[in-house]
């Protein structure tokens, strides 16, 4: 694993969305692998930055979410699908044809989640993953467990998660229970994986990220075992890190 250290979030921001712009203008066609929730905001408004000056085309560039809520229609303002067009597709040249979210609003999961796979894969897999990662060190929405699930698959929220992502919503009874997310194959099939988190309440999972024992517990530890790993943090967030200065 690479470990950036930023002053704060805007150079977190700007260094990830610096990463994501190289990938674009190393292969114009490339195939992405994006995140949501708040971390990510900067690094999306960052590449906007360079669309506008023109420095990158998102033309033919490929996008692959990592996860949607189950349930939530594609024009929910707390679905995927919304958060990605405001944050990011409706301010770039992205043909939507080439972006890709999860469908949520399938109630077959089965369906739903082997489709994405087979998108995935006939695409060429991802170039490079963009990831979040949860208070509980979730990535996508692949929970604390007892296992790492390979395939996109269909989860039970647990309550950390509902509650942390409560925030966005009215009232918690409206945080959908369940969500479609990518497994943890494809994201470590991705050549390159880049993993941003600020503030101090990502701390003890950035720790059982870079220097715990890879175990289900912290699904983000698996991460170790990826060979092209920069993990983008500000200092607040890798402040429980001792191995790291
Ligand atoms: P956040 O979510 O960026 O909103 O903290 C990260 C995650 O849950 O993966």
């Amino acid at each position: 694993m690479r470990i950036v250290s930023c002053k704060d979030y805007a150079e977190m921001s700007r260094v990830a969305g610096n990463l994501m712009a190289a990938e674009i203008i190393k292969n114009p066609s490339c195939v992405l692998g994006l995140a949501t929730g708040s971390t990510p905001i900067g690094a999306y408004e960052h590449l906007v930055e360079l669309y506008k000056s023109g420095d990158i085309s998102f033309k033919d560039v490929k996008t692959y979410n990592l996860d949607e809520y189950r349930g939530l229609a594609h024009d929910h303002d707390q679905s995927y699908h919304y958060f990605m067009n405001e944050n990011l597709f409706k301010h770039v040249d992205i043909d939507m044809k080439n972006t890709h979210v999860p469908d949520g609003s399938n109630p077959d999961a089965e369906a739903a989640c082997a489709e994405y796979d087979k998108m995935v894969e006939e695409a060429g897999g991802v170039a490079l993953q963009l990831l979040g990662i949860g208070n509980n060190g979730h990535i996508g929405f692949n929970e604390p467990g007892s296992v790492f699930v390979g395939p996109t698959h269909c989860v039970d929220l647990t309550e950390s998660t509902i509650v942390a992502n409560s925030r966005l919503f009215e009232r918690i009874e409206d945080v959908p229970r369940q969500a479609y997310t990518m497994g943890i194959k494809t994201i470590m099939s991705a050549k390159r994986v880049v993993i941003v988190a600020n503030g101090e309440a990502k701390a003890e999972a950035v720790k059982a990220m870079i220097e715990g024992p890879i175990d289900p517990m912290c699904q983000a530890s698996i991460l170790q075992l990826h060979p092209d790993v920069v993990v983008v943090c500000d200092e607040a967030a890798l402040s429980l890190c001792s191995s790291v200065k």
